[in-house]
């Protein structure tokens, strides 16, 4: 039987951040389902809860009400090893702030991901270079990260987020210091992962960006509605 598979489900999940005397709801009832194999775009205006939202996804955060639910566990029941395993081994994540190592070399970032693996990969090497020629970093393969300009950083998080090929990337606003054309080439790539079956959300501020994925999230004042973007 061919069903559809979900992937992470969201139950009316709010992240609540106190803030001194007052709190801010960055998140709040939030309630969706991302299937196996999707494309979604998330969009909103800065300081709507996009970037909260995906670190919920992620399991970087935890939700201060409802439920992050993971392949049908809820990721609050599972121990904190259980869920660095499942990130490492299924999760790409490009963060909007790239998280670059900067005592390492492009090449040992792009190459993070797969220390995390159980079992390393035989054609590790291989993968890294693979992901650095596709984000077009292999000139820069030995600079460090301080070294490199704001697109190029952004480029190498990509590659690192690619590197263990997951089944689910998450990008948070993945090409916005980079030039129409490398943007473009980077969509591309991530559509094409997206035929490959790859499970793709992606936060854009960008209304033709959002366009290009079959499924768009809008977030605003923290609170999450599906439409056309
Ligand atoms: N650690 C935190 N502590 C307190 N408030 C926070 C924290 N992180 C985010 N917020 C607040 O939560 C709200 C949502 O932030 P978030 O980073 O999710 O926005 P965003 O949609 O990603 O914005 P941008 O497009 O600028 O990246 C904002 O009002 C922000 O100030
Ligand atoms: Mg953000």
């Amino acid at each position: 039987m061919n069903s559809v598979r979900e992937v992470l489900r969201l139950d009316r999940v709010g992240k609540r951040y106190p803030m001194g005397d007052t709190i801010v709801d960055a998140l709040v009832d939030a309630s969706f389902t991302l299937n196996e194999g999707e494309a979604v775009a998330i969009l909103g205006p800065s300081g709507s809860g996009k970037s909260t939202l995906m670190h919920l996804l992620g399991f970087l955060d935890s939700p201060t009400s409802g439920e992050v639910i993971f392949e049908g566990r809820p990721v609050a029941a599972l121990t904190e090893r259980q869920r660095a395993r499942i990130r490492a081994e299924k999760i790409g994540f490009v963060f909007q702030a790239f998280n670059l190592l900067p005592r390492l070399s492009v090449r040992a970032n792009v190459a993070l991901p797969l220390a995390y693996n159980s079992a390393p990969p035989a054609d590790a090497e291989a993968r890294v270079d693979r992901a650095l020629e596709l984000v077009g970093m292999t000139h820069r393969a030995h600079h460090k990260p301080g070294e490199l300009s704001g697109g190029q950083r952004q480029r190498v998080a990509i590659a690192r987020a690619l590197v263990n090929e997951p089944r689910i990337l998450l990008a948070d606003e993945p090409t916005g210091n980079l030039d129409t054309k490398t943007a473009a080439a980077i969509l591309d790539l991530f559509q094409e992962l997206n035929r490959l079956g790859r499970t793709i959300i992606v936060v854009t501020h960008s209304p033709e960006i959002a366009a290009r994925f079959k499924r768009q999230i809008h977030v605003l004042d923290g609170r999450v509605t599906e439409g056309s973007a």
